[in-house]
């Protein structure tokens, strides 16, 4: 427990689930990449936590690389005016590339950034995010690989933030409405 604890109204999914679904994520991509070249690219920060426990449940040999976007926007909504903070530092060309998201929510971000990589060639393109939001969908992306479809609230934690905290929760809970109105 933690004093991040008591500005979260509810748990939506827990550490267990989380690690649960994460494995059997793992167990799939294996199975589909086996035998191929496999890199996952990671989108700080908010996939970090999912990364660094998705990988280890990998057992194929992968590489990473990691790719800081800012979608500009005040508090819980995204602008989808997308900039790259920093850019990947492998040449994807040829190679089979995963995307790895905390979440999909109006599909803008992502968007953005499968287009931008698919202009560097590479030869499979997929997309594995822990967490969509269908009913906030302005843009249809496929999505290949989903760990949980959640409702239409805002959620922190298991890397997700508001205003940069509460990353390190270890499970997705949905923060209490006033800790977002007053700020
Ligand atoms: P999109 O462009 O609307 O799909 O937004 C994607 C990005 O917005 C995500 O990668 C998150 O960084 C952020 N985001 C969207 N919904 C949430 C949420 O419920 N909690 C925390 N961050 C969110
Ligand atoms: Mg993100």
């Amino acid at each position: 427990m933690s004093s991040l604890d008591d500005d979260v109204a509810e748990i939506l999914i827990t550490e267990e689930q989380i690690k649960a679904r994460t494995r059997e994520l793992g167990q799939q991509i294996s199975k589909d990449y086996e035998g191929q070249d496999l890199l996952l690219v990671c989108v700080l920060k908010g996939a970090v936590t999912f990364l660094a426990d998705l990988m280890r449940e990998i057992t194929i040999p992968h590489a990473i690389d990691f790719m800081a976007i800012s979608s500009y926007g005040a508090g819980t909504e995204s602008s989808g005016i997308v900039r790259i903070l920093k850019d990947l530092d492998t040449n994807i060309e040829g190679r089979n590339v995963l995307i790895v998201e905390d979440i999909i929510d109006t599909g803008r971000t992502l968007h953005y950034i499968t287009e931008n990589l698919k202009t560097r060639r590479p030869k499979s393109l997929r997309i594995c995010t822990l967490l969509t939001k269908p009913a906030r969908r302005e843009i249809d992306i496929p999505l290949d690989y989903v760990g949980f479809e959640i409702p239409n609230k805002f959620v922190i934690g298991y890397g997700l933030d508001f205003a940069e905290i509460y990353r390190s929760l270890p499970y997705i809970g949905v923060l209490k409405k006033e800790k977002y109105e007053k700020t």
